[in-house]
């Protein structure tokens, strides 16, 4: 297979339009077949529950080339999962967990020339959505609904690679107890623009959201989840209601406690105890695993030991066990990888 001519390994996170798209629609009660298709435009009506009311759910995962030439998708089961929580939550008919696997491996096999080489630092990333497409003017769920997955080529998340990022203690909260925090929601990212372009603004990498009920505990930034390492070395991260529940890291706490036989702990995390952990790094399909140098809550500064200019040492093997899972350089567990 010969590849597009890309500059792999400068690539940021963007959008380059791939060749094919899977479409599936939601009509009269239930889903077709679906299929692919060229066209990467959806038409719809001004009215559409979609663009009134945001109905709308998505997913995020990433197809790699693995060291000897295989592609590869990473637990693609659990975000078939995830989505039909998600959709659930804001009434939309939940998209079958076979027909979402099914449609993942149609949309990489029809783009393998866009899935970027091993060795290049790059990721085909994978977006499966699905939204309200059929006019809806009264406060109420669509009846018709089209599910989609399309596929781009991309580099790290954040600029810089692997440099560790200086974060703020968002003025701004993300989710509400009982709200919709802890599913993958368009609605939770909207209302975190505002946010995100403040922390930019104020120098700022991302935010650092506390429990809205109290403010005092950890939840997530606006789009990875938590993981920090005490002195003793143990790989703690938060446990609440309100956050995403990050398939990275649910790998990564298995990876510290299985590959690398660490203590894992994921329990109330106070803000209050932030200033005592060694590392501290953010985690998900974007991120990967991303290293936090610093934490500034209204002038007040804590500085992690491993300092600004490289990961710290468990938060690096972290990540170059489960890159290395991911690249088929080390023997992944069971069903973790879904083979292209
Ligand atoms: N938290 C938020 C808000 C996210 O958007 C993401 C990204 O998907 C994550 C956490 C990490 O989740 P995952 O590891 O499943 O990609
Ligand atoms: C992902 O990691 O897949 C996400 O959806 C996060 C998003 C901020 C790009």
């Amino acid at each position: 297979m010969e590849k597009k001519n890309i500059d792999w390994e400068n690539i940021g996170f963007g959008y380059i339009p791939t060749d094919k798209r899977f479409v599936a629609n939601y009509k009269d009660g239930a889903w077709d077949e679906g299929g692919l298709t060229e066209d990467p435009n959806i038409v719809m009506n001004e009215c559409a529950g979609v663009l009134q009311y945001a109905q709308t759910v998505f997913e995020g995962m990433k197809a790699y080339t693995t060291e000897d030439g295989h592609i590869v998708t990473f637990r693609p089961d659990l975000n078939a999962k995830r989505m039909v929580d998600s959709a659930k939550r804001l009434e939309m008919p939940p998209f079958p967990e076979d027909k979402f696997v099914d449609a993942i491996v149609q949309t990489v096999k029809a783009n393998e020339a866009y899935v970027p080489p091993y060795g290049t630092g790059a990721t085909l990333y994978i977006r499966p959505y699905m939204f309200g497409i059929n006019p809806v003017i009264g406060v109420k769920p669509a009846t018709d609904y089209q599910f989609r997955v399309f596929a781009t080529p991309v580099g790290p998340y954040f600029k810089g690679g692997v440099k560790p990022l200086t974060l703020c203690v968002s003025d701004f909260d993300r989710a509400a107890p009982h709200g919709t925090g802890h599913i993958k929601a368009g609605l939770n990212y909207a209302m975190s623009l505002h946010a995100i372009v403040t922390a930019h603004a104020n120098g700022f990498d991302e935010n650092m959201y506390l429990d809205s009920a109290t403010r005092t505990k950890v939840e997530e930034t606006g789009g990875a989840n938590f993981l920090f390492v005490t002195k003793d070395n143990t790989v703690v991260t938060p446990h609440s209601t309100t956050i995403l529940p990050s398939i990275t890291r649910r790998s990564l706490m298995y990876v510290a406690e299985h590959y690398l036989g660490l203590k894992v702990e994921e329990r109330d995390v106070y803000f209050d105890e932030v200033k005592d952990f060694a590392e501290c790094g953010l985690c998900g399909t974007a991120a990967v695993i991303s290293p936090v140098g610093k934490i500034v809550n209204h002038g007040e500064e804590i500085c992690f030991p491993s300092g600004m200019e490289q990961m710290g040492p468990t938060i690096a093997k972290l990540r170059d066990t489960l890159t290395g899972i991911q690249m088929g350089r080390i023997e992944a567990p069971e069903g973790w990888l879904k083979y292209i």
